[in-house]
Formats: C-alpha cells, structure tokens, sequence
C-alpha cells in the first residue's frame, strides 16, 4: 500500500511530474571524467513542473498541509519567507486553489517594482507584513494571534512548509520516483537537490527508510552548515517517519549533506550558480533559479568534475531533483547575464 495513503490530502499537483534524461549534458560531463565515461547518465526529476502558479518543490508539501488546514477548519493559510519566496508564492496560489485567504510575512522593503515571485503572490491575492528578515518568525505568530483576536481562523506553515505534515509529500514523492526508475531500469547511484529548511530532504530520508529503499540523498546545502543541516534533517525525518507509522530515530550522521558551495551568502548568486544556469539552459533547455537548484546544481557538477567517485566507482546514474523556482530569474536579471 501507498506510504501516505492514510493521510489526507488535498490534490494541487500534476502528478507524477516527469523522469528524463540529460542526454547532451550526461555526454559532455562523461568525456571529462578520468577515465571517460560511456554509459553515464545523469537524469532530472522535473518539480518545476508541478503546475501550481510555475510549480516547485513546495507544491507537493501543501498538498498535505492544505489537507490538515481544512480538516481543522481553518480560513487563512499564514507564512513567511524572503520577498523572491517560491513557497510564499505557491502558499498563495494554493490558498487561492482551496477558497483560502492568504497573509504572508516577507523580510525586507516592498519593491518599487513587483517581479517574479512576489509579483505572483500578488496576482494570486495574497496580503503582505513586512519586517526584517531575523524578525520574520516571531511577527508570523504575531500575526496568527492578531488573526485569531480578529475571529480569523489562521492555518500556520513554518518556513517552508518544512513541518512533518509538509515533509509526508516528499515521502510520497521518493515513492513516485521508485515507480519510475524501475519503469525506466534505473538504479541512481544518487538523488541530489537543494536542502535548506530541510522539508524536501527529511520527506525523501522519511520515505527512503518507509519503503526499504537503500538509495543515497544527498542535500546541496543553500545556507546553513553541515551540521545544522543534518541535525534539522534528521529531527525531521524522524518526526515524519513517525506520521508514516514507521517509527525510526534518525541520527545527524544518517543525513547526506554538503555545505561546499554556500558561496557569498544566502541569494547571492555568483559564478557556480551562473555556470550552472547558463550551461543547462544551453546544452538542454531546462530552466533553474538563481538561489536553489543553480547553486544545487553548480555543486553537482563540481562533484561530478571533481570528485564523480563520491557517488561510486564508476557513477554511472544520477538524478537531479529540480525544485523549481525559475519565476525568480527575472528578478535576478542584472546578476545572470
Ligand atoms: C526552488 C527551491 N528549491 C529548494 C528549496 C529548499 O527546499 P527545503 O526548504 O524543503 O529544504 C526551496 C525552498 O524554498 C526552493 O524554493
């Protein structure tokens, strides 16, 4: 039986989103390893095309977040994040989905002018508090109680959505993937993504250990260090697991993370995230962002230039788990070209 059968759900995704092949890239990557590869592969999990208002990783996490926030009666789904927040911007879009109002918490200045996500947010009919970017979680309970004074019915979604109800659609989604490399004979040496409030990762540990599924995940980290990162991962995974009704007690050292590319900061795109965006969009037509998947990405492909034994001898699969977040290049525009 399906491992979140059992769970409610509210459907909000195009499902199963596509497994493919980078043919054109997995050819150039191989010719450069020592010694050149024939049958690599390297493969994208395409989450930027879960179809909610642009799609993203943060789809599949309000498939089941909506669900509970129904199922409590709730009116209002309630977050936060930074102005170009791809989870803001589905929040809003699910929120408008379900007949759910939208309040969002966003770090920073309004911008003059709105683009990318926040100009989303907008168009979905969200509403906007801004304050400073330490502040963001202290004035999101603020305002769930300014709500509640006001007779709202607020739903609250952590950063993210990276709660153990959120984290139950990545499990579902490890599921989704196993059906489609068997279908395919793929057996990926390794599933590589960003990780950064840490939902995607422990939803994937979580489903990994429900479905006896022995395939390493390794988070790209976005802005915290290894062992953050490990230590928020695998309290997660362990709290969903649990929702699964599988229980474990995840340790930090169970959690795959590199913490190599957090180059000048959070948002702050350099060359890794250029190169990465740049040479994907060339050799194949698949669009990353500048914050998430091109760093993740750029950290991948340093990987597999570098060190491509970190993943076995000789790699032969990989799978890069696209979480979305393209509404944001345009906002970076100045940065990217
Ligand atoms: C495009 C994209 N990829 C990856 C992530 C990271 O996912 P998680 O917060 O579940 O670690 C985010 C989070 O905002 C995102 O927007």
């Amino acid at each position: 039986m399906p491992i979140t059968t059992h769970l409610p759900r509210y459907p909000l995704a195009f499902l199963p989103t596509p497994l493919h092949p980078l043919p054109r890239l997995s050819e150039l990557l191989a010719s450069s390893f020592q010694p050149p590869a024939s049958n690599f592969q390297l493969l994208v999990k395409r989450d930027d095309q879960t179809g909610l208002a642009t799609g993203g990783n943060k789809t599949r996490k309000l498939e089941f977040l909506v669900a509970d926030a129904l199922a409590q009666g709730c009116d209002t789904l309630i977050t936060t994040g930074a102005v170009q927040s791809n989870h803001c911007r589905q929040t809003a879009a699910a929120a408008a989905r379900a007949g759910l109002a939208c309040e969002l918490v966003l770090g920073g200045q309004p911008p003059a002018q709105p683009n990318g996500n926040y100009l989303l947010d907008m168009l979905c009919g969200a509403k906007f508090h801004w304050t400073t970017r330490e502040n963001r979680l202290n004035r999101l309970h603020e305002l769930a109680n300014e709500l509640r004074a006001a007779g709202r019915r607020p739903y609250f979604i952590t950063y993210g959505g990276s709660d153990p109800v959120g984290a139950c659609g990545y499990a579902a989604a490890l599921e989704e993937l196993r059906e489609q490399t068997a279908a395919l004979g793929v057996v990926p040496d390794a599933i590589v993504f960003p990780s950064s409030s840490g939902g995607t990762q422990a939803g994937l540990v979580a489903g990994a250990w429900a479905l006896g599924w022995n395939v390493p995940i390794l988070g790209i980290s976005i802005d915290e260090s290894e062992a953050e990162l490990q230590t928020m991962v695998a309290e997660l995974a362990s709290l969903t697991v649990a929702r699964l009704g599988k229980p474990h007690t995840f340790a930090p050292a169970d959690i795959q993370v590199s913490a190599d590319y957090l180059g000048a900061g959070y948002s702050v795109v350099g060359d890794l995230e250029r190169e990465a965006i740049g040479l994907l969009a060339r050799t194949e037509g698949v669009l990353l962002d500048p914050v998430y998947t091109g760093r993740a990405f750029g950290g991948l492909l340093d990987i597999l230039r570098h060190r491509p034994n970190r993943f076995g001898k000789p790699v032969r699969s990989i799978i890069f788990w696209h979480t979305g977040g393209s509404p944001a290049l345009f906002a970076y525009a100045g940065e990217l070209v």
